[in-house]
């Protein structure tokens, strides 16, 4: 959370720090601010989005070859001018930007309130910044040195960049469970919490590690270690390119994210499924297929929409390759005692690859001697790099706050891993193994199908627009699929809704059921197919309004429903590789019916970095 963006080199800063800031909106958009060093130090910064910013700044000079820039998601004091970041220190020549949370910052604040510091905002940030402005005055350090020394004694997670009136050329990064990127160039570095600001100068970045710290001027990199040792940078070649984070003619990226899907789904599926061979290669389970096959048991955290699709490998990895699997949400797993031991396999599954309680859950495990597998989207991510082995999603970057095309990204490994390891350890046939990679390689084509009768979910989102509670069911495979179909409309509508197993709905939620309930089966052919008819069959003789997502062909769901929306046939076990994209298109048609910036719905991030 919070985006970060910094230059240092000979061209001007504020359009880099700018367009990089509105690349790295998806991960706040509460307040935005820059420092420049034009003639002394100079901040702006505004509630709001980056565009307020910019308005705001018209007409100001802003020529200046250096500075740090940051898009806020708030976490201490509300969003507003004063709480937005850079902060400023007393003596007014350091400026500070931060993404992360001190935790111990009530402490630090209360020692520097006693030495006569005053605080213009409620951030820790702030505390952190005039924290090391002292250390610097009393050590008689120079600013580097103070900054080492704060970091030593701060507990929580940062990513900061610092520049100071005095040293016009150089900024002071570090981190700590908050990413950071730095781009090289020739003679000038770029600096951001992921690589999008610096994308059309240099294809070569440096991804910083925890507790190390850089120091950036135009024509040098130094990266130290909290204890003064200096780290030989490890430069990484980008493989990606300005057009896959623009939104490429779609209205929003989310749209054009949903609608990429039978690209990214193929290219997840490319070089590792030959369905005619009848081969999956995946060098991350091979390399670790040992002890897939002797596992006792996997475990699976993630959060949010990985989290479901975590649900779902459960179903899947138990049915075809007989594990036993867990599914935990990481920030209970983290905190909760869990027996993990040594040789347990823990998969971690995650878009961003920095999401917090994943990155300590998987910390936690890695030191009881769990194997960590990650499946993950953003390349060279902490989660990536932390894994003992994994598999990319392949789904280029996603920009919507909302995720979709890393969703079935995620089933798609998770898909290919299960039928690798169950083909490795004997519990598929042959049969059912060729079948199932020949339903898994028409996944793309069977997407785009769906894709092409967009406006069908429109006209339905249009109808039930006005709907204050939505009840989304499901029973096997399709049920994290009604978990995920909730959790999509939540987000990008604002509308109260729940995911269930369809059966358990008659334990409670059914007493919500009335006339104005629209209630979304998801009712694929499978092999609880006449058990969800009856369960539709119950909410029909209540009145509730039935919208179902079903298999083509189906005879018997017309009949009931009030709305339907047809996907191609397919196997129980890929089908909601295939059901989970019409929910996607409902919840952003009912976005935009109401008016919701559905790339940036309100109080969320893309990226979330704090616990
Ligand atoms: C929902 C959504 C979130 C994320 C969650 C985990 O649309 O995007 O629920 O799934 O914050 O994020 P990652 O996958 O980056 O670990």
């Amino acid at each position: 959370m919070c985006g970060i963006v910094g230059y240092t080199g000979p061209r001007e800063a504020y359009p880099i720090v700018i367009t990089g800031l509105k690349r790295l909106e998806y991960r706040g958009y509460d307040s935005t601010g820059v420092a420049l060093l034009n003639g002394g130090l100079k901040v702006y910064k505004k509630k709001g989005r980056v565009a307020d910013l910019e308005e705001s700044i018209i007409g100001k000079d802003l020529h200046s070859n250096i500075g740090i820039g940051h898009t806020r998601w708030a976490t201490h004091g509300e969003p507003s001018d004063r709480n937005a970041h850079p902060h400023t220190s007393k003596s007014g020549k350091l400026a500070m930007i931060h993404n992360g949370i001190i935790e111990n910052y009530a402490q630090i604040k209360k020692e520097l309130v006693n030495k006569g510091y005053a605080f213009t905002s409620d951030t820790d940030t702030e505390v952190l910044l005039n924290f090391i402005e002292d250390i610097k005055k009393n050590n008689e350090c120079n600013l580097e040195e103070a900054v080492r020394v704060a970091l030593k004694r701060i507990t929580g997670a940062y990513c900061i960049l610092l520049i100071d009136e005095d040293d016009p050329q150089t900024i002071i990064a570090a981190r700590k469970g908050s990413p950071l990127v730095i781009g090289v160039g020739k003679g000038e570095h770029f600096l951001g919490s992921d690589a999008s600001p610096m994308l059309e100068y240099t294809k070569e970045v440096v991804y910083v590690n925890d507790y190390e710290l850089a120091i950036v001027r135009p024509d040098e990199l130094i990266l130290k270690n909290l204890g003064n040792e200096k780290i030989t940078p490890f430069i990484t070649k980008l493989d990606m390119e300005l057009a896959a984070i623009e939104k490429g003619g779609y209205d929003h990226f989310m749209l054009k994210e949903i609608f990429e899907q039978p690209s990214t789904i193929h290219d997840c599926l490319r070089g590792r499924l030959d369905a005619t061979a009848g081969t999956i290669t995946m060098s991350g389970v091979m390399n670790n297929i040992e002890h897939f096959k002797n596992a006792q048991r996997i475990i699976i955290v993630a959060c949010g929409t990985s989290w479901h699709a975590g649900l779902l490998a459960e179903y899947v990895i138990e049915e075809l390759c007989r594990i036993p699997v867990e599914v935990e949400y990481a920030s209970e797993f983290r905190y909760r005692n869990p027996i993990v031991n040594k040789g347990d396999i823990i998969i971690a599954i995650s878009q961003s690859g920095e999401t917090a309680d994943t990155l300590v859950a998987i910390e936690r495990a890695k030191e009881n001697g769990a194997i960590i597998f990650g499946i993950v989207n953003v390349v060279g991510s902490s989660i990536a790099r932390i894994s003992d082995g994994g598999a990319y999603t392949h789904a280029g970057p996603e920009i919507g706050v909302a995720s979709t095309k890393a969703f079935t990204g995620q089933l798609a490994v998770i898909m290919m891993m299960a039928l690798k390891i169950a083909k490795e350890k004997g519990t598929i046939t042959d049969e059912r193994y060729n079948n199932l990679l020949m339903e898994l390689d028409a996944v793309p084509e069977k997407v785009d199908a769906i894709l092409k009768s967009a406006d069908l979910l429109k006209a339905i989102a249009e109808k039930y627009k006005g709907a204050g509670d939505a009840l989304f069911l499901g029973r096997g495979y399709n049920f994290p699929i009604a978990l995920e179909g909730a959790l999509k409309l939540k987000e990008i509508s604002y509308i109260h809704a729940e995911g269930y197993p369809a059966a358990e709905m008659k334990h409670g939620p059914i007493a919500l059921v009335d006339e104005n309930l629209p209630v979304i089966f998801v009712a694929t052919k499978d092999s609880y197919h006449e058990k969800i008819v009856s369960n539709m069959q119950e909410i029909k003789a209540r009145k509730g309004k039935i919208i179902a997502i079903i298999t083509e062909g189906d005879e018997v769901i017309p009949g009931l429903a009030d709305d339907i929306f047809y996907v191609p046939a397919a196997d129980e076990i890929i089908a909601p590789m295939l059901s989970t994209i019409p929910l996607q298109l409902l919840s952003y048609y009912v976005g935009i019916a109401k008016a919701v910036d559905v790339d940036k719905p309100r109080n969320l991030a893309k990226s979330v970095t704090v616990e």
